[in-house]
């Protein structure tokens, strides 16, 4: 961070990238390709949606070989897409003292609220058998991101998407405590 050679307040970039000169109202086109480029670097396009999807669905299926599941032999990978285009994964983690066991959902959502973000896009959660969060994580996903699409996923692919508003209908939350 910091070390980029443009931002958005270089006059230069904007003035000769959008094709103008002071004289003749005409730039070499060789500036102008080399200006556009600049501004395209500064401010990258998001990547498409579909894209998200795929990469999400594929970090949540690759995070099951991280589970910690001595207990159960229940292996569940999770992935959330930030707001800004990060993919953060999970797993479940168990303890020989059942109760504290967490789920996948939840470290994947805790793991990314501990690096900063607060606003998420999707979800996808991966079991063997494309098993569906539980009661906690629906709450805890609900509370986080609100109304955003889970892809349930196999170890292959994604077996159905749902929105985290079905899952968890006529929710309780902070909008019942003001
Ligand atoms: N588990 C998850 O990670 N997510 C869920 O939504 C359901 C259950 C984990 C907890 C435990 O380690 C194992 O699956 C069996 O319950």
């Amino acid at each position: 961070a910091g070390t980029s050679v443009f931002n958005a307040t270089d006059w230069r970039s904007w003035y000769i990238g959008c094709g103008y000169n002071r004289r003749s109202g005409l730039v070499c086109p060789c500036w102008r390709i080399y200006f556009r480029n600049r501004i395209a670097a500064a401010f990258p396009e998001p990547a498409p949606r579909d894209t998200m999807k795929e990469a999400v669905i594929k970090k949540a299926i690759a995070m099951r070989s991280r589970a910690h599941a001595p207990f159960s032999n229940y292996r569940v990978g999770a992935a959330v897409e930030t707001q800004s285009g990060e993919i953060i994964g999970g797993c479940n983690v168990e303890s020989s003292s059942y109760g504290l066991t967490c789920c996948a959902e939840r470290v994947a959502l805790f793991r990314a609220v501990a690096e900063g973000h607060t606003s998420f896009r999707s979800m996808a959660v991966a079991t063997h058998n494309s098993g569906m969060p539980c009661g906690a994580c629906r709450q805890v996903i609900w509370e986080l991101c609100s109304d955003i699409p889970i892809h349930i996923c196999n170890e292959q692919k994604c077996v159905k998407t749902i929105s985290s508003k079905d899952l968890l209908p006529d929710a309780f939350d902070k909008s019942k405590l003001l």
